[in-house]
């Protein structure tokens, strides 16, 4: 068990998640975070965090950071997310999607942290020529900012495990939803936007781009937390290798319309929108690489991750 860990992006919505079911299993490692509330709220913040307000980007704050608490272990939630965003604001979220991740990989390499658990993405395939998609078959193709960023960290991943001996691995997310994933946003994802505009329709107005025939591989948030402590505990090193996280299969995004209004018993209204320029049709991963190597499974199937996660938007009606 560590004495420490460093969590960043700690009241974001996976580092949020993950802090409560860290904490359920090692309730004796101290958890230090990181966050400056770009995109995370401080209702999301666990009380039990040894935190500290900042950016990633202050090299000053790092450091004191590391010297005081000698962090086992880093995992690296903390970004500027969105594929749209990004691609209006390339600049800045290349700063801290891409600078910031190296400020905390030269920081874990001088600590002598074991292990660097990088939070990368699926958008770096650009649209996987191969479905199920294979980590060797698809070679990374960002055709965005945001792709680019999170691509960007795996070689630096890669390159500090061989030039300093830091252990780093990379977990590409797919598609990942639950609680603690506001919907409110204009850069909200699917479910996440659906239910808010479901519970909230005062707040928010739903859409649906093209067809509705695409699919997406949408993985809860408890299997990604899953993953990342897995990839903590495993014995071998790593040394910058990539593993897809994933559920493994897709849902239609129509599919995830009519679940929604079963489960809520509300009907879903949805503007009716023409199909996003450069849209992806389907996300499909093979996770079979992630299940030999960290004995990934995921735990939560879409439908029950869809049933708690409307549990979530329900008591936050209350
Ligand atoms: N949610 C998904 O579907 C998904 C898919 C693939 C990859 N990821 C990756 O997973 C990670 C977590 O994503 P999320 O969905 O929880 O996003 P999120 O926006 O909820 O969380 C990111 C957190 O990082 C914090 N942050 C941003 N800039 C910071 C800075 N300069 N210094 C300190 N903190 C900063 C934000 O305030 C926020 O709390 C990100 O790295 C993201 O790229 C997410």
């Amino acid at each position: 068990m560590p004495k420490a860990i460093l969590v960043t992006g700690c009241a974001g919505f996976i580092g949020g998640n993950f802090v409560k079911s860290f904490k359920k299993q090692f309730p004796k490692t101290a958890i230090v975070g990181i966050d400056d509330f770009s995109t995370g709220r401080r209702g999301a913040l666990d009380k039990r965090v040894i935190f500290y307000e900042g950016s990633i980007l202050d090299e000053v704050l790092l450091n004191r950071i590391f010297k005081k608490h000698k962090p086992e272990y880093v995992f690296h939630f903390a970004a500027l997310p969105r594929v749209s965003y990004a691609v209006e604001h390339p600049r800045l979220t290349s700063e801290v999607n891409i600078v910031g991740t190296v400020a905390l990989l030269e920081k874990a390499a001088e600590y002598k942290v074991k292990r660097f658990i990088y939070s990368s993405s699926s958008s770096l395939y650009g649209g996987a020529k191969k479905l199920p998609t294979k980590e060797s078959e698809n070679p990374p193709a960002p055709k965005s900012p945001y792709a680019i960023q999170k691509y960007a960290g795996e070689p630096f991943c890669k390159v500090f495990s061989e030039l300093f001996g830091l252990d780093t691995v990379c977990l590409r997310y797919f598609n990942v939803f639950g609680p603690g994933q506001y919907g409110d946003s204009p850069y909200s994802t699917v479910v996440a936007a659906w239910l808010e505009a479901v519970y909230f329709p005062k707040k928010k107005i739903a859409f649906i781009e093209g067809d509705g025939n695409q699919s997406r591989d949408f993985c809860y948030v408890d299997n990604v937390v899953d993953a990342n402590i897995l990839a903590m505990r495993a014995k071998k090193k790593f040394n910058g290798e990539p593993f897809n996280i994933a559920h493994g299969e897709r849902t239609m995004i129509n599919e995830v319309k009519n679940l929604i209004e079963i489960y809520t018993r509300r009907k879903l209204k949805l503007e009716k929108r023409s199909p996003r320029a450069g849209d992806v049709r389907h996300t499909h991963a093979d996770i079979s690489k992630a299940g030999k190597w960290l004995g990934y499974k995921p735990k939560i199937k879409f439908e029950e991750g869809l049933k708690r996660t409307i549990q979530w938007f329900e008591s936050r009606k209350k």
